[in-house]
């Protein structure tokens, strides 16, 4: 049997914020939700989040995973406290309980299954992750006596000597969880932290092992934003590996950032200041940015996007974008369409081979195959009240300036008259104009004043 408890109560006064600690983001995911999921993949049989600041705001954050419960700790007494009061919860203390700080976000699965393995294979009482860091500042260090762990000091409780230590525990335990419940209640809160401490319970039992695995960045605990930012950027180098691996050109690496889920093709050029975030797939050959955002979109083979934000939207084949575009959700830009500079496109579908190139807002729209659509053209979808949708048949021509007064149903092959604002609609092959003609007025005077 293993049951998971996962600390995450704390304020986290160290990050100076009004959201709690746990809560804070690494690559797009809470560092409590990385944490539940590393966990998630050793099958437990049940976890046990212990929340108490802000337990509410905690709690919504957990995404639905029915083998969660949450246990509240109040106050926040320490981490020992806050496995006296689950022990006290729970009534069957049995099996393995494995316990995890939730500010240690990086903790690899496999690196879990290697601490289980290491404590049932020695039938350990507690075992525990340790390694050595060239600067342990703020961890606990840890004392070992022979193969046992006799100790572990908190930085705060240090002598000098003791500091010297580079031997770090990472918060990250194994217990005998009988074992546990029954020294648990004897902790004591008589450190200069006034806490109780869940490391005292190490010298309280026996047969305590230490896994020491290399300092890779994966036990950095986060108690500040430094930490916060050391780990994200442990994080992305992660991601980007990973992607350069597999055939992903990366023109100024540091100042680009991708989510996890991001799936990008071979051959693709992701150029400097450019993010690809939320589940966002890029087919091969692509050149994306500079300065670019893509959200939770797909993009088709041989796309250009250059200086321009897409969210939520389909992008087929050979499509150019930007500079200076923005593409808003729920729009489908068809394979071989062009969209230019300070072009706005909102839920609305391009057929293939269309171009909107210059100073354009197209929302709610439909346009045909091969349309061209004028410099500065806007449909106007808002009435006040609701949107209306503009639809422009395929093979049309529209002049600049055009402003469609939707709802508006244009044929194919229509042509607009630049300057115009079309509030009727059109049949297939017409014309449709509507402004003032020119009038000249000849040998014309400025009246003087
Ligand atoms: C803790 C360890 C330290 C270890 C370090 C690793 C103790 C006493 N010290 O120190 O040995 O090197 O982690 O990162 O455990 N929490 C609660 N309830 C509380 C207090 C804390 O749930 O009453 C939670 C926090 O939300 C946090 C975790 O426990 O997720 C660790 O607490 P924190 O205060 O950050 O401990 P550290 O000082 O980092
Ligand atoms: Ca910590």
């Amino acid at each position: 049997m293993l049951s998971v408890a996962i600390l995450a109560a704390g304020k986290g006064t160290r990050m100076e914020s009004s959201l709690p600690k746990v809560l804070h983001k690494i690559s797009g995911k809470s560092l409590l939700q990385r944490v539940i999921n590393s966990c998630v993949e050793l099958k437990p049989d049940q976890i046990f989040v212990i929340t108490g600041h802000k337990s509410k705001e905690v709690q919504k954050s957990i995404s639905n995973e029915k083998k969660i419960h949450i246990v509240i700790q109040e106050p926040q007494s320490g981490t020992g406290h806050a496995v006296q009061i689950l022990c006290r919860e729970v009534k069957k203390n049995e099996g393995k309980l494995l316990v995890l700080n939730g500010d240690v976000p990086l903790i690899r699965p496999s690196t879990l299954k290697r601490l289980l393995y290491l404590h049932d294979s020695k039938n350990a009482d507690v075992s525990l992750i340790t390694t050595k860091k060239r600067n342990p500042q703020g961890y606990g260090r840890v004392f070992l006596k022979g193969d046992f762990i006799e100790r572990i000091v908190e930085e705060k409780d240090c002598n000098d000597l003791e500091r010297e230590n580079p031997l770090i525990n990472a918060g990250v335990y194994c217990f005998n969880w009988g074992k546990l419940s029954e020294i648990i209640n004897t902790l004591q809160s008589n450190n200069n932290q006034k806490e109780i401490y869940l490391t005292d319970t190490i010298s309280m039992l026996k047969n305590s092992l230490s896994l020491e695995i290399e300092d890779n960045g994966e036990l950095q605990g986060i108690n500040n934003r430094i930490q916060l930012s050391v780990c994200e950027e442990n994080m992305q180098n992660l991601i980007k590996e990973k992607h350069m691996l597999n055939g992903v050109t990366f023109i100024n690496k540091a100042s680009c950032s991708i989510s996890e889920e991001a799936e990008i093709g071979k051959d693709v050029i992701i150029e400097a200041n450019t993010h690809v975030r939320g589940n966002t797939k890029i087919k091969s050959h692509c050149i994306i940015g500079p300065n670019t955002f893509i959200e939770n979109s797909y993009v088709g083979l041989n796309c250009e996007i250059s200086n321009s934000t897409v969210y939520a939207s389909h992008i087929m084949d050979h499509i150019k974008i930007g500079p200076y575009s923005h593409v808003r959700p729920n729009s489908k830009i068809s394979s071989f369409s062009k969209i230019g500079n300070f072009v706005e496109i909102k839920n609305s579908q391009l057929e293939e081979e269309s171009k909107v190139n210059h100073l354009s807002y197209i929302g709610d729209s439909i346009i045909g195959r091969s349309t061209n659509i004028g410099a500065g053209t806007i449909t106007a979808n808002f009435d006040g009240q609701k949107k209306h949708q503009t639809k422009i048949g395929k093979n049309s021509s529209i002049g600049a300036n055009t402003v469609f007064v939707a709802p508006i149903n244009l044929g194919e092959s229509v042509t607009t008259g630049a300057g115009s604002v079309i509030t009727k609609d059109s049949k297939d092959n017409s014309l449709a104009i509507s402004r003032t003609k020119q009038v000249n007025i000849e040998n014309w005077e400025r009246k003087k004043s």
